[in-house]
């Protein structure tokens, strides 16, 4: 197959003067490590493969190369549905690509809109409200503690060591915070004290469950840049049969609820009497091939897959669902 490789660089950040090319912001885009790798381990396979970079001529570049698949992880610079700018294009363009549409990605990144469909499932998430300026701060009727997050964004942006609140003090102080760093809506949550796992699917397979261990009790923005953090993963984590079965169903019900596709990587917590919640849905997983970074790449090899292997696994998913042949 012709497969046309999509993802947004860090170094190619366009201009903003709010959030410079070194601003925190930018974290969730990806490495030019992780695009060499993809385009690698497709080659591997016999396709062909090209990295067309998603800026303003990426529409004329698509419809000159001709792709068979595209072959999508694209987080978009600006919006709240910015992950569903490029599946909105490709959608335009009638080209096949990889993982969930528009509406999946645009559910998924907003974590408040996801917890209300999983609400709506009957699938656990903890408590939660929203608050749309940082000057309006309503009466908050969830006991503490309390966790403050922004409601659009990954890598744990706007979560950094004060994201626990215990007091309503504290609570307005954090929100204020998360405000200034994302300029946009904040979730304040249940805070959920327990042991923390990470999900990763592959089409219909739960692959295996990592369970991440923080020794400050949640995973902040600055552990995840850490190369030295205290944080580490432990997989497959240690669970009964019967908790590692509830785990994937949830899981699954929950890739299923936001109309996602292919693969996903979402993050739950579960609490002293081991109930379980799900904290937030992951439709793009970071894929960058050091499986000691990369959860979805770590539970993919513990699962017996080689990188290259994992690539054209998902390739092999989509393929399936769109009725292409390989
Ligand atoms: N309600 C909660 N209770 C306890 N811990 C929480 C809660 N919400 C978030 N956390 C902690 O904060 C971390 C980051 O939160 P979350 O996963 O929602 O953010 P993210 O930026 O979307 O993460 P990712 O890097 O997975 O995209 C979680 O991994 C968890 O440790
Ligand atoms: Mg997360």
């Amino acid at each position: 197959m012709r497969i046309a490789v999509l993802a947004n660089l860090k170094k190619d950040v366009p201009f903003d003067i709010e959030h410079p090319p070194d601003h925190d912001y930018w974290d969730d885009l990806d490495d030019p490590r992780t695009v060499r790798a993809v385009v690698r381990a497709l080659r591997r396979k016999g396709h062909e493969a090209k990295y067309i970079a998603p800026r303003l001529n990426v529409i004329r570049r698509l419809l000159a190369y001709q792709p068979d698949l595209c072959f999508n992880f694209c987080e978009g610079h600006f919006g709240v549905s910015r992950e569903a700018q490029i599946p909105a294009i490709l959608d335009m363009l009638r080209l096949p690509y990889t993982g969930s549409g528009v509406l999946g990605m645009s559910l998924s990144h907003n974590k408040y809109m996801a917890k209300k469909v999983f609400h709506w499932v009957g699938l656990p998430t903890p408590d939660f409200m929203v608050v749309n300026s940082p000057d309006e701060i309503p009466n908050v009727e969830i006991d503490f503690p309390l966790f403050v997050k922004p409601t659009h964004e990954g890598t744990s942006i706007g979560i950094n060591e004060n994201a626990l609140v215990q007091n309503y003090d504290c609570l307005v102080r954090q929100v204020k915070w998360a405000w200034n760093e994302v300029k946009a809506p904040i979730l304040i949550e249940k805070y959920i004290e327990g042991r923390e796992f990470t999900v990763s699917i592959m089409g219909d397979r739960v692959l295996p469950i990592i369970e991440i261990v923080s020794p400050t009790g949640y995973y902040s923005h600055g552990q995840k840049e850490d190369e030295n953090s205290p944080v580490y993963r432990i997989c497959p984590a240690k669970l009964s049969p019967e908790k590692r079965a509830e785990i994937e169903k949830t899981a699954l019900g929950a890739m299923c609820a936001l109309e996602l596709q292919d693969f996903c990587r979402m993050d739950l917590r579960m609490d002293a009497e081991e109930n379980i919640y799900i904290l937030e849905v992951n439709p793009l997983p970071l894929l960058f091939p050091d499986p000691l970074q990369a959860s979805y790449v770590f539970s993919s090899k513990v699962a017996g897959m080689t990188y290259t292997q994992m690539i054209n696994n998902l390739i092999e998913v989509s393929a399936k669902r769109l009725g292409l042949k390989m």
